[in-house]
């Protein structure tokens, strides 16, 4: 029995995790997994009716779960910043979720902006530190308002932070078959702050020989994910960088319809989302493509050591996207509603005999 707590959030949340949690608990049927799902409705709406964002009782709460399952986050009538700190980086910090897990995959019959690639040569993973950086929140405001204006915002880089993340990607890279990992920075400008990731990932490297090390700088990391994604198996990059290129990298995996990710504490409760947000114009119309919010739900099975429902889930999605059932990713051009896909995917996870 598996305790969850769903976040269900704002816009089209509702609706994609309507669908996740219907391929869990069949999943979970199948594999013998039971999943007690504890909703909150943590988002904008709520924030705006009470004034309250996440209070501290609820994080207690959840870090009794064995994992997070967040829909989106964001909302037309709250300011940019109050949800995102408030709510989503507040709950990655507090749960000290340091890894933010970001496979760049192209399945079979999804379609790349990129001419000439394939599914053979899009297959990476982006391990993103997911509690430093330029997002710790360090900075202020000196005679704000006036010409005189100072603004400044700081990037905190810890050895122990650094080193646990980079860590994380030689062990995850030295399980693939390729074995390869690349370290993105900008170390040429970020004397300090890179310099540290520099050395750090040097040094742990000593302790997996089995890894290709690689380097890229992350304006050119950008170039190579376009010109040669095929060259990368597991890149690792600081908080901000992270979040850029993962975007980079839903769009060259077929986009946002797809891309799922994880924030993870490997030895706490880690939190699966789809990368896209609340998408409000789309709200309540069952046209949302809720394929990322059920791959985020096989990133979580993974993530509790149930491979076989993970297998399961993701087996039946890529049935999905590679038999042709969709006529595009993008909402409201699927030729199919939001329940239909989450329908189809179940009935694709056959009846648990292999059938
Ligand atoms: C993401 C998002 C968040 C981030 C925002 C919503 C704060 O863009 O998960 O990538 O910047 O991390
Ligand atoms: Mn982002």
């Amino acid at each position: 029995m598996y305790k969850i707590a769903v976040i269900h959030g704002d816009g089209v949340g509702p609706e994609i995790i309507r669908e996740g949690m219907k391929v869990l608990e069949v999943a979970g049927d199948r594999c013998n997994l039971k999943f007690e799902f504890i909703p909150y409705d943590f988002g904008g709406d709520r924030y705006l009716a009470t004034g309250e964002i996440l209070p501290d009782s609820a994080i207690e709460e959840m870090r009794q779960c064995d994992a997070i399952y967040l829909g989106a986050v964001g909302h037309p009538g709250v300011a940019p910043g109050i949800l995102e700190k408030g709510l989503l980086l507040k709950l990655r910090f507090s749960l000290d979720q340091y890894i933010n897990l970001r496979p760049i995959k192209l399945y079979q019959g999804v379609e790349t902006p990129i001419k000439g690639k394939g599914p053979k040569d899009i297959d990476f993973v982006v391990v993103r530190e997911n509690t430093e950086c330029l997002y710790c929140g360090v900075g202020g405001f000196l005679k704000k308002g006036t010409m005189d204006e100072v603004a400044t915002q700081e990037a905190i880089y810890t050895r122990k932070g650094t080193e646990r993340c980079i860590r994380y990607a030689f062990e995850l890279a030295s399980k693939r078959p390729r074995k390869k990992l690349t370290l993105c920075d900008k170390s040429n400008v970020l004397t300090y702050g890179h310099d540290l990731w520099q050395r750090t990932f040097k040094e742990v490297a000593k302790d997996y020989p089995t890894v290709e090390c690689d380097h890229a700088y992350v304006d050119a990391a950008c170039m190579w994910m376009v010109k040669n994604p095929e060259w990368f198996d597991v890149i690792v990059t600081c908080n901000l960088f992270g979040d850029i290129i993962t975007d980079l990298g839903a769009m060259v995996q077929g986009g946002m319809g797809v891309a799922a990710g994880g924030n993870i504490n490997p030895v706490g409760t880690s939190m699966f989302e789809p990368i896209h947000g609340s998408a409000p114009k789309y709200t309540g119309k069952n046209e949302i493509n809720p394929i990322a919010t059920i791959l985020a739900g096989s990133m979580m099975l993974d993530f509790l050591k149930e491979e076989k429902a993970a297998r399961l889930v993701e087996d039946a999605t890529i049935k999905v996207l590679s038999e042709g059932y969709l006529k595009d990713l993008a909402a409201g051009k699927m030729g199919m509603s939001t329940s239909d896909v989450g329908d189809l995917v179940v009935k694709l996870m056959g009846n648990g005999d292999g059938k």
